[in-house]
């Protein structure tokens, strides 16, 4: 009875003392804005900025301070935080060097070119998007350990903050409780064993999330590196899921993983250095188009959401996207020509049949030319005090991912499969289209959008920036960009401005609700077919280093993103 009591008064003291943490985890606020002296953050989720800077306080650089958000950010954002998934790591480092780690899903050895096509050769997009088929095999665990090169800290102590929200819970915030409810009745059809994220009555602000199957993977990845999620227990735990649910990975697959050093796409504008993502990232390389293709043009001077302002950066999106479509694919491969897509020759030839006040048409703007020789996703941005930055794209594609929670080991699935091309002309979720480029192979990287980037002043960080949104991605980055380097808007209107997107096809330009309306009449009056969205387009997370060396860390306003600093 007494040791009873003393297993409870001991309970009873750790949890006060969790609940006492510099962000208390059932009671925390999201804070939009911060200036920060030493270091920043912000991400998706107040707890997991907060983790972050909890890093770089003890002692932790950026990239130790990314490796802990992510990890905090696959416990208490499960619809994009993740360890079924996969990302993109950007860094500047303080000795100049430029990294890239891809750490992109792969397609399981049994995938194949058609698989998502019934006998008539009509594409299922349903099994590209839901459920076990669509997974690809995840890359985040591989990630965390390749970035560990360039961290200072332990795999240790970079994981505790996670194990201990994924063990003790934490207060789930309105977004997520309409979000777990939205998809519950999916979360039942598609799992085979119970989870934490099913519950009898609806979830609501401010209810306990706690997940002990993921905190028992967690544990398994801090006793046993990479093997903990590759090998062993949690890859059995993987391979009987997709046993039971027909799906393709298998202990091999997931055994073969490796993420990749790639080399960073870099090139100028005006004054300024971009550093982003290459393949199989479609990011990095449509960026550097659509920079390329507006640089010369008197953008500031036209000014911030002028008709004519937009109208240049809509018929450069067209122009990239299509291109896209037509030649991007995972560069391991496919022969990909990334010099000519991005020679500033090639793009001045690209804008040629551009006509100011007249929209151009998909119909006759297709792919350029070459010679023949040749829903749901999350960023975060982190500088610190040393002027390491760091940006991190990770996905698992649609709102948590195919829906699927590996049984007993507590993490959804992505569906990253359906960012393959699964036929030729056939939408993506995202409405994307593709071709052989981008076509299913087994162990080949699917084309993503994720654009985390540095931009360099002076060769040091000075905006630190990306978002999720799927296609939108790439041209969230670029107004943001935009906004800043020709615009010179403030940061947090930078982020929050309404955006628009146009990506070739479908031939139309989509805004944001609360887009003005007299600039839709502008852009209407010139040819364009204008389709105001229901949802929000992006959730931006950009750090600016001020001149002073302050840090303004902005968290979107579209969601419960947070930034922290010190
Ligand atoms: N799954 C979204 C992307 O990678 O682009």
């Amino acid at each position: 009875m007494r040791t009873t009591w003393l297993f409870l008064a001991l309970i009873v003291t750790a949890h006060a003392t969790y609940a006492q943490s510099p962000t208390n985890p059932y009671r925390y606020q999201v804070q939009k804005q911060v200036t920060a002296r030493h270091g920043a953050v912000v991400s998706a989720h107040p707890l997991a900025s907060a983790a972050g800077v909890q890093i770089l306080q003890e002692g932790g650089n950026a990239v130790d301070a990314a490796i802990a958000t992510q990890l905090a950010l696959a416990v208490v954002y499960p619809e994009a935080g993740n360890l079924g998934g996969g990302g993109f790591l950007v860094g500047h480092l303080r000795n100049g060097l430029n990294i890239t780690i891809d750490y992109r899903e792969k397609a399981p050895g049994k995938a194949y070119r058609d698989m998502y096509l019934d006998s008539a050769g009509k594409a299922d997009t349903r099994l590209s998007q839901e459920g076990h088929l669509a997974a690809g095999v995840p890359g985040a665990v591989a990630g965390f350990f390749t970035s560990l090169r360039y961290a200072k800290l332990p795999m240790k102590k970079l994981i505790a903050p996670a194990i201990l929200l994924a063990e003790k819970g934490f207060a789930i915030t309105e977004a997520e409780a309409r979000n777990l409810n939205r998809y519950a009745k999916m979360f039942r059809q598609l799992n085979t064993r119970p989870c934490a994220f099913v519950k009898a009555t609806p979830w609501k602000a401010g209810d306990t999330l706690v997940q002990p199957d993921l905190a028992g993977t967690l544990k398994r990845i801090r006793d046993k590196g990479r093997a903990g999620f590759y090998e062993g227990e949690t890859a059995r735990l993987i391979a009987a899921e997709m046993q039971r649910g027909k799906g393709f990975i298998t202990t091999a697959d997931l055994k073969a993983y490796e993420a990749k050093e790639r080399t960073p796409v870099v090139f100028p504008y005006k004054d300024y250095t971009i550093v982003t993502m290459p393949l199989p990232s479609s990011g990095g390389i449509a960026l550097q188009q659509l920079m390329g293709m507006v640089e010369d043009y008197p953008l500031a001077k036209w000014g911030f959401h002028a008709p004519q302002s937009i109208q240049l950066m809509v018929e450069a999106e067209r122009r990239a996207y299509a291109d896209r479509a037509q030649y991007l694919g995972d560069a391991d491969f496919v022969k990909v020509p990334v010099e000519q897509l991005t020679s500033k020759a090639y793009l001045a030839e690209r804008m040629q049949d551009y006509e100011p006040q007249q929209a151009g048409s998909s119909a006759t703007v297709k792919a350029g030319k070459l010679l023949q020789e040749s829903m749901e996703t999350t960023h975060l941005s982190v500088v610190d005090s040393e002027g390491n930055a760091v940006a991190v794209t990770t996905t698992l594609n649609g709102s948590y991912g195919c829906k699927v929670v590996v049984g007993g080991a507590g993490f959804f699935l992505n569906n990253e499969m359906d960012d393959f091309s699964i036929k030729p002309g056939v939408p993506n979720m995202y409405g994307l289209v593709g071709a052989a480029a981008n076509a299913i192979a087994p162990g080949k990287r699917m084309l993503s959008s994720m654009t985390p980037t540095i931009v360099l002043l002076d060769k040091r960080p000075y905006l630190v920036t990306g978002t999720p949104g799927g296609s939108t991605i790439i041209t969230s980055v670029f107004q943001t960009l935009m906004n800043i380097l020709e615009f010179s808007l403030p940061p947090d209107q930078a982020v929050n401005a309404p955006k628009f997107h146009h990506q070739w096809l479908p031939d139309e330009i989509h805004v944001e609700p609360q887009f003005p309306a007299d600039i839709i009449d502008s852009l209407e009056q010139m040819g364009y077919k204008v389709v105001t969205l229901r949802g929000t387009i992006g959730r931006t997370e950009l750090i600016k280093v001020n001149g002073d060396g302050t840090l303004e860390a902005v968290g979107d306003g579209r969601g419960d993103d947070s930034a922290a600093g010190y």
